[in-house]
């Protein structure tokens, strides 16, 4: 039998297996400075390296970011061709120390919207990262959550007219297993800086269960103290799935060790 700790031994607290982040406020950081906006981009380029930084030291398994949305091509021309100029200088200068550091690096969503330049760096990340355990960093590039159901419908309608699958047998597994992360668990918390709250298209399937926390800090600003906030709120947080406290709380002790 397992001895209880005595009860000022600091018990771990529960720590995200997944974290999804919408890095927002770039734009009116550099604002705020009366600097063009890119230069808000650049210092959110350095925040990305804060937030790997803290998932490797503590151990969180998988970091999804919103880098690019489908509706950000909308936006000036300028900005959007500074954005491709700096994802591209990123993928040269990262990917070596994310190798080394045991990250395996791949991109979610419409690739082919890129540049050749771009979309043979991410590939080489993606091949040159494959075989890495520490942490997961999946950057959705292009992505969004409806354009992500879309194309699993479209994969499953074209199993059933291959007479792969039957309509009868689609259920909540069929379609998961075609969405995007359908490898990775689903994000445990999700992470909003900039002050907006919202989930604006970001994995609208995946983030049925997942913990929400928003802060007004600009994605810039971000430091591991501000992580550190959020993964002390999630560790106090009761996650039921649908069920009762009570259930929930029974669950836990039948899986307790005796
Ligand atoms: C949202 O802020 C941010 C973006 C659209 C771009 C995110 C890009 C980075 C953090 C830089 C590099 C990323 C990688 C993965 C290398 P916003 O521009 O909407 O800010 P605003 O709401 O203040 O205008």
């Amino acid at each position: 039998m397992t001895a209880m700790p005595p009860a000022s031994t600091p018990v771990p607290a529960a720590v995200p297996r997944h974290l999804a982040v919408i890095m927002d406020g770039n734009g009116r950081w550099a604002e705020r400075r009366r600097r063009p906006r890119i230069i808000g981009h650049r210092a959110g380029a350095r925040a990305v390296n804060v937030c790997i930084d803290f998932c490797l030291e503590r151990g969180i398994r998988a970091l999804t970011l919103f880098a690019f949305s489908s509706e950000n091509w909308g936006r000036p021309q300028e900005e959007v061709g500074a954005l491709m100029k700096l994802f591209m200088n990123a993928l040269d200068r990262e990917v070596e120390e994310l190798d080394r550091r045991g990250v395996r690096v791949r991109f979610i969503g419409e690739r082919e919207r890129f540049s050749p330049g771009i979309r043979e760096r991410m590939d080489a990340a993606e091949n040159q990262t494959r075989g890495n355990q520490r942490l997961d960093l999946v950057i959705a590039a292009s992505y969004g959550g409806r354009q992500d159901i879309a194309a699993a419908a479209r994969a499953l309608a074209a199993d059933v007219s291959a007479g792969l699958l039957r309509v009868e047998d689609i259920d909540e597994a069929a379609v998961a297993s075609r969405m995007a992360l359908a490898d990775l668990p689903p994000p445990d918390l999700f992470i909003r800086t900039g002050g907006d709250h919202r989930i604006s298209n970001f994995l609208l399937w995946q983030l049925a269960y997942t913990e929400l926390w928003f802060t007004e800090l600009l994605w810039p600003e971000l430091d591991a103290a501000t992580l550190q906030s959020a993964i002390d709120d999630y560790a106090r947080r009761e996650r039921r799935f649908g069920l009762t406290s009570a259930q929930v709380a029974d669950a836990t002790t039948e899986q307790s060790p005796a």
